[in-house]
């Protein structure tokens, strides 16, 4: 598959410029992007696996509060993209975070870690459905 989802978090939509450079930096390619205020009740269903986790509400509360950037990136001729885009992401916590990856330069914290990327091919579907119709993403086209 040679698309998956990102988003800018509140925390870091002052630098989304620079986040945008590093992205396409770093050989993905932006598909389809909106800037869109986020509902609790729609980051809560967007979070919805990690319902059980503790911390769960501060996540969606922090996501909710404020104006979020929805990309859908792909790589022309490239697969695997969710996997590839997660190293460029880095480690969650940013104080783990290699050098280079967009979480070290552009995290503070768990919470505040400037950029989600898909975790998977499912994930990826799932959550580029979630916020994109299908022919923003050419997914209903083609059935992946
Ligand atoms: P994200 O990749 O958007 O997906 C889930 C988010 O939970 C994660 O980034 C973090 O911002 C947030 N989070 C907050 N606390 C934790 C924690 N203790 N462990 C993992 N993720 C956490």
């Amino acid at each position: 598959m040679n698309l998956t989802f990102s988003l800018i978090k509140p925390s870091a939509m002052d630098r989304c410029e620079e986040i945008l450079m590093a992205i396409k930096a770093g050989g993905f390619s932006v598909l389809s992007m909106k800037t869109q205020q986020l509902t609790l009740s729609q980051v809560k269903k967007f979070y919805e696996e990690h319902a059980e986790k503790s911390f769960f509400t501060s996540m969606c509360e922090r996501l909710a509060l404020g104006p979020v950037l929805l990309m859908a990136l792909y790589e022309p001729n490239g697969t695997d993209t969710p996997l590839k885009f997660r190293k460029l992401l880095g480690a969650t916590d940013p104080k783990q975070a290699l050098e280079g990856t967009l979480r070290k330069q552009f995290g503070v914290d768990l919470d505040a870690n400037a950029v989600h990327g898909s975790d998977s091919e499912i994930s990826a579907i799932r959550e580029l459905s979630f916020f994109f119709c299908g022919m923003e993403t050419g997914l209903e086209l083609n059935g992946s």
